[in-house]
Order: C-alpha cells, then structure tokens, then sequence
C-alpha cells in the first residue's frame, strides 16, 4: 500500500483527540464543527483513536479508506474478535449489524446486486411529479404558518417532511404512519452514533423494538395484499430465492426495508435544512441562485461538500497496511471524518468559503461498494424543493441560527425559524 498526499506530522498521543471530540459532540461543535475539523487535521491525516483504531482526515486517506478492496465494514466476525463484546451485543447495534452497510462480500453483493440501481433515470422520472406535489403542497403549508404566525420552523414543516413522503410513497406505507416512523428513526439512530452511553443505547433498544414490529407488520400485509410497489417486487424476489425457508425471506425483507428507509430519512432532511440555512442566511446568496435556477445543482453539491449529513464512518483494515504513512495493524478500526476530508484545502482550496460555483469534491455519499444508493433520490428531492422555494420566498431567511441535536455522527438539525 502507498502512502497519499503530503503527510503532514502525525501525534502518537492517543489522548490528543479527546477534547476536540468533546467539542465536537457539543453545543459549540455542532453549531460550528470546521474550526475543529481544522484542529484534527492539524494532528496528522491518520490520527489515533482514544480507544484503540484511528480518524483519517485528509481527503485522499478518507477516499482510499472508502474504496479500498482492504478496508471492511465492521461486521458480526470483526465484531465477536473484540474485548468490549458487550457494546456490541446490544439489541440495537445487532439489528443494524444486520444491514448492508455493515455487510462486506459476498453477502453484500449479492444484496446489491438484487436491489440494483435503485433510483434510475426512469424511476426517478416515475417519482419526479410525486415529490413535486408533496413539495408543492409542504410549502403551502409553509405558507400558511408563515402568513398566520410571521415565522415558522422549517425542519417540522418541510424538511422532516419531504424525505418521509418521498420514500413512504415509493414504499406504498400509508401517510398515517409517518409520524411514528419519524419517531422511532431519531430515537434508534443512538446506536449507531460513535460513543453511546448505557441510557442511550436503552432508548435504542425500545425504539429497535417498535420499528421491527412496524416494519414486519408492513411486510406481512403486503404479502397478503401484494401491489405494483417496489417492496412487492422485493417480496418476489427474497420468496424466490429462498423457496422453502419464509423466515430467511422474512429477515431479509425486514432487514433492507427497515435500513433503506431510515437510511433516507434523517440524512435527507439535514440536506434539505442545511441547504436552506447556509443559502437564506445571506440575501444576496439566496437571490443570485433564485436568478440562475441553473446552478441549483451545484448549491446543493456545494451544500453537501461544506456540511455533510453523516459526519463519520468506520471501516477496518483487513490486513497489516500503511495509511498515509501510519503503519496500521490488521483488525484495526479507522473512523472517516467525511467534513474534514471535504474541508482539505489539499483537495478543495478555501475549504471554509461556501461558493456555489467552486464544482469541488466530496465525500457526502462514502464510495466504493458501499456508495450511497440513495443519492440519486436525495438530490432530486433538494432540487425540486429549492427551484421551488426560492421562487415562491424570494425573502425568506431565517431569524436565528439552527438548533442541533448532540450527535457525532448523524448530523440532525431539530430547529430552523425562518420568516419572510
Ligand atoms: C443527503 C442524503 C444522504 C446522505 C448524505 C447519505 C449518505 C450515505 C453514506 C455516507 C453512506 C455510507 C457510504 C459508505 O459506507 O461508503 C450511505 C449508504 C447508504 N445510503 Fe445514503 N445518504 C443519503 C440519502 C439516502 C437515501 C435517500 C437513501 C434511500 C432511499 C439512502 C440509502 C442508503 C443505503 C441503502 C446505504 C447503504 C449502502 C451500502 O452499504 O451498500 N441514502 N448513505
């Protein structure tokens, strides 16, 4: 393996990251988590972890990491080789350990495979008009609160909203549904964050219970009602490669319904939000891009680079490997920091400078086998809801900044006031 990009000093001190992830955890980090991005990278491209593993910074080591053959998710076996067990016994981590993105080959390409590109041109255009009306009819309510009250918080009115219409719809789940499911994705998502603590990972478990029993419920019905949805489709396919074992079809079936949707969810509205808040928030920003609809997909590409909506992701080397020079040892866990490799000035120069027309990189959506199925989807969903909003609240910005839930690795923003 080579090492990449200049490597700068590395610290050995394993307890050199912990304030900054105190910091980044916090209030403050939250708000405003470059400057300790900048921090972290300062130690080194490959920085060690407190307990064990490392953070990879830079942009080129983060990218290697993602599309290395030699670099797997943290599945069952990597899982019952380590001391804290315990961590990984729990409830809610087992159900997620279950799903593709903690799947390698071949399990994970035969699931691939099956699921094949998702969003194609064709479905997409299928679904176009759907999201065009749940964006219509979203920001009509908007509108409303905006008339009745002088200011409305956007992440409960639309950008919570969109994702969970979007995807219900396409899955056929009936809207009633939808607040619990909302529910249950910001209460499980504990158990996938970096550091859970006891009472967290209990929240988890409780919200792991209700989403298999929704979940299962779903599957169930539809077996008995079948339709022309995709998840029919999913339940011939899984019946038919495992004809004589129902509870096999049933796992799987449970497994990629439950991960795809709240895969969808959480990550989606948090670009729907930021993209709102970093582009309302200067006038003039807002205005121009309401001027030139035709770079609205690079807004939204310049939103996801400056601010992504997962903010880490953890593979483990499967060999004894050299990762920009740090010699790191098989089994080792490495944790991608997808903001600070966005903001390597290496890779994009005046990282920290939000310009919609820099047609820079990032690593928003991971990449290898891994890579985002949904992105195709995501982006759709942000450019049919901005070339609208922009045209129908040329003033909109927000009257205060927004309110963050404490995460450190899903991003969610729980507040965004805004007014006209
Ligand atoms: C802005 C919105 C989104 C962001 C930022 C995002 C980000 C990501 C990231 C970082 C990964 C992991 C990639 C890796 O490990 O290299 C991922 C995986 C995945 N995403 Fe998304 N995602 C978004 C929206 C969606 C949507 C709308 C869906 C489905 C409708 C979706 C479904 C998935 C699935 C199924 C995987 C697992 C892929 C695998 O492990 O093979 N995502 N996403």
């Amino acid at each position: 393996m080579t090492a990449v990009g200049v490597i700068r000093g590395t610290t050995t001190d394993r307890r050199a990251v912990v304030p900054l992830l105190r910091r980044l955890r916090s209030g403050e980090g939250q708000a405003d988590p470059l400057p300790i991005w900048e921090e972290l990278r300062a130690l080194g491209d490959v920085v060690p972890a407190p307990w064990g593993g490392y953070f990879v910074t830079g942009y080129e080591a983060c990218s290697q990491v993602l599309r290395g053959r030699n670099w797997l998710a943290p599945d069952f076996a990597w899982q019952a080789r380590q001391s804290d067990t315990a961590r990984w016994r729990e409830p809610a981590t087992q159900e997620m350990t279950r799903t593709l993105s903690r799947l390698n080959a071949p399990e994970h390409t035969v699931q691939r495979r099956a699921l094949g590109n998702l969003f194609d041109r064709r479905t997409l255009e299928v679904m176009r008009p759907q999201i065009a009306g749940h964006v219509t009819r979203l920001l009509d309510r908007l509108d409303v609160q905006l008339r009745t009250h002088g200011e409305a918080d956007f992440v409960g009115t639309v950008g919570d909203r969109l994702p969970i219409h979007t995807v219900g719809r396409w899955l056929a789940i009936p809207a009633e549904h939808y607040p619990h499911i909302l529910d249950f994705t910001h209460r499980q998502v504990h158990a996938q964050e970096l550091l859970p603590t006891k009472s967290e990972l209990a929240v988890s478990a409780r919200a792991t219970l209700e989403m298999r029993t929704f979940f299962t419920g779903l599957i169930a019905h539809r077996r008995a009602h079948p339709g022309d949805d995709v998840l029919t489709g999913w339940i011939r396919h899984w019946d038919a490669q495992f004809p004589h074992d129902r509870a096999a079809a049933d796992q799987m079936l449970y497994d990629l319904t439950m991960f795809i949707t709240i895969a969808s969810l959480e990550t989606t509205a948090t670009l729907l939000t930021n993209a709102v808040w970093l582009l309302t928030q200067d006038p003039a920003r807002a205005d121009w891009l309401r001027r030139h609809p035709e770079h609205v997909d690079d807004a939204i590409e310049e939103v996801l680079r400056y601010d992504p909506p997962i903010h880490l992701n953890s593979r483990y080397a499967a060999d004894d490997t050299v990762l920009a020079g740090v010699p790191v040892a098989k089994d080792a866990i490495v944790h991608v920091l997808y903001g600070a490799a966005n903001h390597d000035p290496r890779r994009n120069e005046n990282p920290h400078v939000f310009d919609i027309r820099r047609k820079g990189s990032h690593l928003t959506f991971g990449g290898g086998a891994h890579y985002c199925l949904g992105a195709a989807l995501a982006r759709m969903e942000a450019r049919l809801l901005l070339t609208e909003l922009l045209e129908r609240f040329p003033t909109l910005r927000p009257t205060a900044a927004p309110t963050y839930a404490g995460r450190m690795v899903f991003r969610r923003i729980t507040s965004l006031k805004v007014t006209t």
